[in-house]
């Protein structure tokens, strides 16, 4: 594949610092859009959505169709890899996932690697469909969540409050816990490389939950895996970036950097702008970190706070983003305004 830098959100996680800065918004795909919520009605099922190449395409571009982000990404789920390694994975509408959890070496030897790649070929026909697609501006971010965070649904069975299970294998037995990890770091690269090949020019590794663990377990369970991942990511696809969002990972993002090797850092909303100027941006590209509930607010409240994230990484390789995902109630007016604040940014930089 040809891999002239000419767009924006590849240029910017590059190196090269732009005015205005390119975005995208995690999640921006769902329940925000009415024709998310339209599709999603007469679907069976989210597994099935994420499965159906025409549909998981469709809902790619919805969001871009409507406000001409710099990056489309793929409609799909993390925890699709556990469904394809033989996890039984659910949705249910207000409550989230539902997975039959892990609990024992046993059940970790239950799992079929070997069929990780047939069972989500459907997603890989999906980028294909969006790269073909896609106008010449926009990226295709293919993504797939981290091994600790995937590991924490899989073992939790869901989302939890205190992670207690998996904290608990984790400190407890570094043998069987790492061989839940070690399979995960190859499912992970498989399905990443099988994204990049079909078409992603990017790729986001997801740790939502870097952030609960101390830091040597943060080293050996997040940190790890990921420097793993990345560097057979390179060996494979030297020139496409990778981003890492270690959502929560504090003073601990500075470390996630050097050690990992990412291209491009998602910062969550609470990391400062003057920290993350002074110490990560000279470091890697980096994304972010709008609070989300501001763009279900809107008005003077989002005005003011992106205007000051522009003015404050300026001058260094920035993607706008959020910190988190887009909430559901978030009235897309709000994100049509988001956008044109972006546009006009170039006379406040
Ligand atoms: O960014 C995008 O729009 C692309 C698609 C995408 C989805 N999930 C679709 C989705 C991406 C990148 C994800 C990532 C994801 N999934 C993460 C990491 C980011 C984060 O939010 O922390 C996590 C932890 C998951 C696991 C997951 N999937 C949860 C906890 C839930 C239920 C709660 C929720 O956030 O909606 C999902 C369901 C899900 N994934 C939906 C969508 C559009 C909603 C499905 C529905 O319509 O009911």
């Amino acid at each position: 594949m040809p891999k002239g830098r000419t767009k924006p959100l590849l240029r910017a996680l590059g190196g090269e610092a732009l005015t205005p800065p390119p975005w995208w918004l995690m999640r921006q795909a769902g329940r925000y859009l009415p024709e998310y919520r339209a599709i999603r009605a007469g679907a069976k099922d989210f597994v099935e959505m994420c499965l159906t190449p025409t549909v998981a395409a469709e809902l790619t571009l919805q969001p871009v169709r409507r406000y001409h982000m710099d990056g489309a990404i793929l409609f799909s789920d993390i925890l699709m890899l556990p469904y394809a390694l033989g996890q039984k994975l659910s949705f249910r509408e207000g409550e989230g996932p539902i997975l039959e959890p892990i609990e024992s070496y046993d059940d970790i030897r239950r799992l079929k690697p070997g069929q990780t790649m047939s069972r989500l070929e459907p997603v890989f026909d999906a980028v294909q469909r969006v790269a073909e697609a896609l106008d010449p501006f926009t990226s295709l971010i293919g993504f797939a969540g981290s091994p600790w965070t995937v590991a924490t649904y899989m073992v939790e069975g869901g989302v939890s409050k205190d992670f207690r299970r998996v904290k608990s294998w984790a400190y407890r037995d570094v043998d069987s816990f790492g061989a839940l990890i070690n399979l995960l770091v190859e499912g992970t690269v498989d399905v990443l490389a099988a994204q990049m090949a079909a078409g992603a020019e990017v790729v986001q590794l997801f740790d939502s939950w870097a952030g609960i663990l101390p830091e040597s377990a943060f080293g050996h369970w997040v940190i790890e895996p990921t420097r793993r991942i990345v560097s057979a990511l390179k060996r494979r696809f030297p020139d496409h970036p990778i981003i890492g969002f270690p959502r929560g990972a504090g003073l601990l993002y500075e470390r996630y950097i050097t050690e990992t090797g990412v291209d491009g850092i998602g910062l969550d909303a609470m990391v400062p702008a003057g920290y993350a100027r002074a110490r990560l941006q000279h470091q890697a590209a980096v994304q972010g970190n709008l609070d989300p509930v501001l763009l279900v607010v809107g008005g003077t409240a989002l005005e003011t706070a992106v205007k000051e994230l522009c003015r404050r990484f300026a001058g260094g390789p920035f993607v706008f983003n959020l910190g988190h995902g887009v909430l559901p109630g978030t009235p897309p007016e709000n994100v049509e305004m988001l956008a044109r604040l972006l546009s006009e940014s170039n006379a406040i930089a």
